[in-house]
């Protein structure tokens, strides 16, 4: 299966959001292929109720880690499955620089997704500074030892993660293949030895950053790839589409 994953972040009005679905009426999905989409949450309800026959899945950006209670502007996980969610962000780079979200709190997130069955898009990556401080692997074994550790094994393997180097986003510039495979790899190897009893244990792990129809398909050559989290160009059905169809061209 391969997965690619709309976030629209702070994007798109209701009439946007409804010209997108318009144009993905007429995409096939094939069974292979895992189309989500994230938008905001004020569009989760409508778009929830008008999805017909489309095969796209509905995630959201983000959700609180608590049921409910006062928790001003937060949304729950009950408020997601009111709107049919099945999917939600956690740890994005945007909540945790701008929203000081830390590995403490993700966790809580991600511990909450399962309790109500959302499957988490647990994104990880590292900053340039980082990068260039040899950090990179320090970091994702930080983010991956707190950010997992209220889970069980058999949620662990649910989780759809994401490597989203933070250079990488928005920025115009993704990784390399090479540095996308070689992080994927240590991800890989990491849940392995510190979270699964037996061997190989297939985990999904996607890559964002500033994917686009003309790096889809050397990004996707590399088999440790299960897909795309894109951001930018998510926004332009056609751009999208030709994400999704790289492997048609
Ligand atoms: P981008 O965003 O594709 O615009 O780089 C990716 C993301 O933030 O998930």
């Amino acid at each position: 299966m391969k997965y690619f994953v709309a976030n629209w972040k702070m994007h798109k009005t209701y009439i946007e959001a409804f010209e997108f679905l318009e144009h993905f009426k007429n995409v096939p999905i094939g069974l292979n292929e895992c189309v989500i989409i994230a938008p905001s949450f004020t569009l989760l309800w409508p778009i929830s109720k008008s999805m017909g026959e489309l095969k796209i899945k509905l995630s959201a950006q983000n959700m609180y880690c608590e049921d409910k209670g006062a928790y001003t502007g937060e949304t729950s996980p009950i408020h997601l499955k009111d709107c049919n969610v099945e999917f939600v962000i956690i740890g994005h780079s945007e909540r945790r620089n701008l929203f000081h979200e830390d590995d403490e709190l993700i966790s809580k997130k991600l511990k909450k997704a399962f309790e109500y069955n959302i499957t988490p898009i647990f994104c990880i990556g590292e900053t340039l500074e980082q990068r260039k401080n040899n950090l990179t692997f320090d970091v994702i074994s930080k983010q991956l030892s707190i950010g997992l550790s209220k889970l069980t094994e058999s949620e662990i393997y649910k989780i759809i993660f994401a490597y989203e180097p933070v250079w990488a986003i928005g920025t115009g510039i993704n990784a390399t293949p090479n540095q996308a495979e070689e992080v994927h790899e240590f991800i890989k190897s990491f849940l392995q030895k510190n979270f699964f009893k037996n061997e190989d244990i297939n985990v999904k792990i996607l890559y964002g950053g500033s994917v686009t129809p003309n790096n889809i398909k050397d990004l996707m050559s590399i088999s440790k790839i299960d897909g795309v989290l894109v951001g930018g160009a998510s926004l332009i059905p056609d751009s999208f589409e030709r994400i999704i169809k790289f492997n048609r061209e």
